[in-house]
């Protein structure tokens, strides 16, 4: 599909809970754009020219407000929080305190909830030249059985390196837990084009986090060694992703896994790339994982242009901490403590292949 256009700003006027939501577009000087609303603090579209000169929307999502808001799969894009991923059984212990949250996957609580960070309208701030986007919400103590007053800040900017850089900071009142990331799903062929396991994907991880059925990291993560989870050398999605054998993908319907990060922040932790449209792309994090999610459970959403999103139309990289590491006291620490400051980045790179 060539040229793809941004949607109109007018298609994302609205008002929820009182707030009026709207869009937002970053340029950079390579002809790069990407758009956003307040509404989730998501990532909307990302306009990139591919190895023919046309540009390509890499970002599935919808073309206006009430897209978001009808879609079954409601987390394209947006900012996840207050814990990305799953608890099990919904329950965390802090102190003396259970906290209970409601159960919105199975027996799990999912990406903080139902009315979770996804749903809310953030507060914004557009600067540098339309360069970068800042986004702020204050999360009230008790949000969605969460203690503390979660002051979250959240900043786009897109670089002249075709870069998108997002900076994740968080302060509270009382003692939580915190878990924030961004749910893109990307289509490198452009969104509503199919599937993407003919994409390259390249995770240099040496270690996995194996689930049980209900999705739950087993404990200890996994060497990927002679599974279908060694992305060390590049490896099309396609190749390992019907693996039989491999009981992990089928408790996931696909790839729904964390892989452990061990590179530093200037070496990508993991990479993607479709020789089809040329274009690349390469996850950069201060965070612990990133969680490979293959749109398992993709299905019917229409998408911007038209198109259903059917399973595997898109891939999410997620840089985030281990899922239900409250309940996992051996993973990275996920405990916020009054008077620190959680701050976490991720960079999505784009690049291309002639
Ligand atoms: C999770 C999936 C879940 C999806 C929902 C991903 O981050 O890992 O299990 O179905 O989000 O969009």
């Amino acid at each position: 599909m060539a040229n793809y256009k941004l949607p109109e700003p007018k298609d994302f006027l609205g008002n929820i809970h009182g707030k009026n939501t709207h869009l937002f577009v970053l340029t950079n000087e390579f002809g790069m754009q990407i758009a956003l609303t307040d509404y989730g603090a998501r990532l909307v579209s990302a306009l990139i020219p591919d190895k023919h000169g046309n540009l390509v929307d890499v970002i599935l999502g919808f073309g206006s407000i009430k897209g978001y808001l009808s879609a079954k799969e409601q987390y394209h894009g947006a900012t996840i929080g207050r814990y990305a991923n799953r608890i099990a059984n919904g329950k965390f212990v802090l102190g003396d305190t259970t906290y209970e949250l409601d159960l919105n996957n199975g027996p799990n609580s999912l990406h903080g909830g139902v009315e979770a960070f996804h749903t809310k309208v953030w507060d914004r701030q557009i600067s540098n030249f339309k360069k970068r986007i800042d986004f702020y919400y204050v999360s009230p103590d008790g949000e969605e059985g969460f203690p503390g007053k979660l002051k979250t800040h959240v900043s786009y900017e897109l670089t002249d390196n075709n870069e998108i850089v997002i900076r994740f900071r968080a302060t509270t009142d009382k003692t939580t837990v915190v878990n924030l990331t961004n749910h893109a799903y990307f289509n490198l062929n452009g969104e509503g084009t199919g599937d993407v396991l003919h994409h390259l994907l390249h995770i240099p991880s040496e270690e996995y986090l194996p689930i049980n059925k209900n999705q739950i990291p087993l404990g200890k993560p996994h060497r990927v060694q002679d599974t279908a989870f060694d992305f060390t050398s590049p490896r099309k999605i396609a190749d390992s992703i019907s693996n039989q054998k491999e009981e992990q993908l089928q408790f996931a319907n696909g790839y729904d896994h964390g892989f452990v990060n061990t590179q530093p922040f200037s070496v990508p932790a993991a990479s993607a790339y479709s020789e089809q449209s040329g274009i690349t792309l390469d996850v950069l994090t201060t965070e612990p994982s990133v969680h490979l999610y293959t749109g398992n459970f993709l299905a019917d959403d229409l998408g911007k242009s038209g198109q259903k999103y059917l399973r595997h139309g898109g891939f999410c990289f997620e840089a985030q901490h281990y899922p239900d590491s409250p309940n996992q006291q051996q993973f990275p620490n996920v405990i916020l403590q009054p008077g620190e400051v959680f701050a976490s980045t991720v960079i999505y790179r784009f690049g291309l292949k002639k």
